[in-house]
């Protein structure tokens, strides 16, 4: 087995989430989760993209059920919102995969709720989805996947201050 041969194995009867779909890594672990018999929920910010890789996902799996939700990973309203909506569907989630995300902004945006816009969607966001839905994730007892980035470990940390080598040479 290689990192480009792996195969997922069956996953039919099982629901996954999975954030940041429209695009990038999260569309091709959509795409393998429904090859491999997953049913979906593509919560994505732009619908117009979330389609597009609907058509996509079925075009490499034809049978695969696979809807879009409304998400702006940069607004804790709009997580609420998706939040609630699961949980009044009331289905156990049994895998969610918190992969969407921005990588470093050429200047400082901010969430709506006024966080860093980098750290408000990547950690923030999605740690504020999963605390919503941990019911339901409890109840399938499911597997949470959180992407990161290599360049954490070059993270340094003193105290309550962390730089990177990137911008702190030794
Ligand atoms: N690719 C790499 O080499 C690499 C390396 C290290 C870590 N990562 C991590 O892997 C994950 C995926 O990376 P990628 O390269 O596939 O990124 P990408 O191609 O830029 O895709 C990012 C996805 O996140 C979505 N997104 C961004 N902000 C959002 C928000 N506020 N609310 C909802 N969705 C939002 C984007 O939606 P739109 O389509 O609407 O823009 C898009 O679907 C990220 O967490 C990234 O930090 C990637």
């Amino acid at each position: 087995m290689t990192r480009n041969t792996y195969e997922i194995p069956g996953q039919a009867g099982k629901l996954a989430v999975v954030t940041g779909a429209s695009d990038g890594l999260g569309l091709e672990i959509a795409t393998r989760l429904a090859s491999a018999g997953a049913e979906l929920i593509l919560p994505v910010r732009n619908q117009g993209k979330g389609a597009t890789a609907v058509d996509r996902i079925h075009a490499a799996a034809p049978r695969a059920r696979v809807t879009t939700a409304d998400l702006d990973l940069a607004s804790l309203e709009s997580i609420r919102a998706l939040g609630d909506r699961l949980l009044s569907d009331g289905r156990p989630v049994d895998i969610l995969v918190n992969n969407a995300g921005v990588m470093t902004p050429p200047a400082r945006h901010e969430t709506q709720d006024g966080f860093e816009l980098q750290f408000g969607t990547n950690f923030l966001g999605h740690f504020a989805l999963t605390a919503r839905i941990f019911p339901l994730l409890r109840e399938a007892s499911a597997r949470v996947t959180t992407l990161s980035a290599l360049a954490a470990r070059s993270a340094h940390c003193s105290g309550m201050t962390c730089s990177t080598r990137a911008t702190t040479p030794p």
